[in-house]
C-alpha cells in the first residue's frame, strides 16, 4: 500500500515525501455523527475494573499489600457501599499496611460494580495463610502476563497515567490527563513497588528501554484549542481503546504493536470535525512514520474530516 510517509534521517532532519496520488482529499463538511455519550470506564465490568485498579494490592484469598477479598467481605458483606466509601476515602486501619491510595477518580458507579464483584468472588472462600504469617508475594508486574492494563503513577506523566503491556515486548504509558501517548518502551513491564512503598507518592520503575518519547507538550496530539476530557476506555482483545473529547471532536485511540515489535500503530477515529484534523507527529525525528490517509508536512499530518473517522499512524522504531 502507498502510504504518505515521513522518513527521518539520522540528523533529525526529516525528509518529506508528499502525499501520493490516490489519497483523496475531501474538502466538504461532514454531518455531525450521532455518537452515544460515554461515561467513565464504559464497557468494563466489575472484574475488569478490579483487575486494573485493585488486584495489584488485593487478591481473592490471600493478603498481599492489602487485605484479601475474603477479609474485605467479612467486614462489608452486608454493605457493599462500605467498600465504595472506603475506596473513595481510604482510612488507616492496619498498622503494618501502607496507606491505600484513593480510588475516587473511578466514580461511585464503577466502584459499586467492583464492590459487587469483590463480594461475589469472596463467596464461600476462606483465606489462605502464608506459612510464616507474612504476606504473600505481590503478583509480578515486571513480567506481567500480556496484555496488561495498569493504572499507576508513572514517571514523566500526569497522575492519571495508564501503563499498558502489549503482546510482545513493547509497553507504553498513556496519560489520561492530557489524553496522549507519553512514551513507549521495550523489555519487561513495570516495577510497582516504589508506588506501593511510597504510599502513593512514588513512581513505578520502567523495566526496559524507552524507544519513543515526544517532548512534554501541553498540547494534545490532535491540534485543538479545547482541553481534552477523558471518557474512559473499553478493551479490544485486552488492549484499551481510549475515548476522549476535544471540544466538539469525539476521539478514540487504540495503540497496537507492529509485527515483530518493529514499532507501533496508533489507530484514531475522530468524529464531529467540520474542518481538516491536524495530528502532531512531533518527537519522531529519525523514525519512519507512515499514515493510512492524509498528507504529511513537517511534523503535521493533515486529514480531511471524513477520512479522520479512521486514521492509522505507524511509527517504526529503530532497533
Ligand atoms: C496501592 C495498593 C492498593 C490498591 C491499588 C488498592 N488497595 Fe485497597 N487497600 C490497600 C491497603 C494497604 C489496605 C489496608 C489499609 C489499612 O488497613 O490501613 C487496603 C484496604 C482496603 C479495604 C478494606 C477496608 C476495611 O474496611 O478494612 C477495601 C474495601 C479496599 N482496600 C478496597 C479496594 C478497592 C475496591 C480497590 C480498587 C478500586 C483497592 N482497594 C485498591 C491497598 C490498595
Amino acid at each position: 500500500m502507498n502510504f504518505p510517509r515521513k522518513n527521518g534521517i539520522g540528523s533529525g532532519l526529516a525528509r518529506l515525501v508528499p502525499a501520493l496520488p490516490g489519497v483523496a482529499l475531501f474538502a466538504f463538511t461532514v454531518l455531525q455523527w450521532a455518537v452515544p455519550p460515554a461515561h467513565g470506564q464504559d464497557g468494563l465490568n466489575g472484574g475488569q475494573l478490579a483487575a486494573t485498579y485493585c488486584l495489584a494490592c488485593h487478591q481473592v484469598d490471600r493478603k498481599i499489600v492489602g487485605p484479601s477479598f475474603v477479609e474485605i467481605a467479612g467486614i462489608h458483606r452486608d454493605n457493599p457501599d462500605g467498600i465504595v466509601e472506603w475506596a473513595i476515602n481510604p482510612g488507616k486501619k492496619r498498622p503494618d499496611a501502607i496507606q491505600m491510595p484513593s480510588m475516587a477518580f473511578l466514580g461511585e458507579e464503577n466502584l459499586r460494580k467492583i464492590a459487587d464483584y469483590i463480594l461475589k468472588e469472596a463467596e464461600g472462600k476462606t483465606e489462605v495463610q502464608a506459612e510464616d504469617g507474612s504476606s504473600a508475594a505481590i503478583p509480578s508486574l515486571v513480567a506481567a502476563p500480556r496484555p496488561k492494563v495498569q493504572r499507576i503513577f508513572m514517571p514523566d506523566s500526569g497522575p492519571a497515567a495508564i501503563a499498558v503491556a502489549m503482546p510482545g515486548s513493547l509497553s507504553y504509558c498513556w496519560d489520561a490527563g492530557n489524553c496522549q501517548l507519553r512514551y513507549v518502551w521495550k523489555g519487561d513491564f513495570i516495577d510497582p513497588w516504589p508506588v506501593w512503598k511510597g504510599n502513593g507518592n512514588g513512581l513505578a520503575t520502567i523495566m526496559g528501554d524507552i524507544l519513543f518519547k515526544p517532548d512534554v507538550t501541553a498540547s494534545p496530539r490532535i491540534h485543538s484549542e479545547a482541553s481534552p476530557v477523558f471518557l474512559g476506555y473499553r478493551l479490544i482483545q485486552g488492549l484499551p481503546e481510549f475515548r476522549y473529547t476535544l471540544g466538539d471532536l469525539e476521539i478514540t485511540e487504540l495503540v497496537k504493536p507492529l509485527p515483530a515489535d518493529q514499532g507501533f500503530t496508533q489507530i484514531f477515529s475522530v468524529r464531529g470535525a467540520d474542518k481538516p484534523v491536524l495530528f502532531s507527529l512531533q518527537g519522531r525525528d529519525g523514525l519512519q512514520v507512515e499514515a493510512s490517509t492524509g498528507t504529511i508536512d513537517g511534523d503535521v499530518l493533515t486529514v480531511s474530516p471524513l477520512n479522520a473517522r479512521s486514521v492509522s499512524i505507524h511509527t517504526i522504531l529503530e532497533n
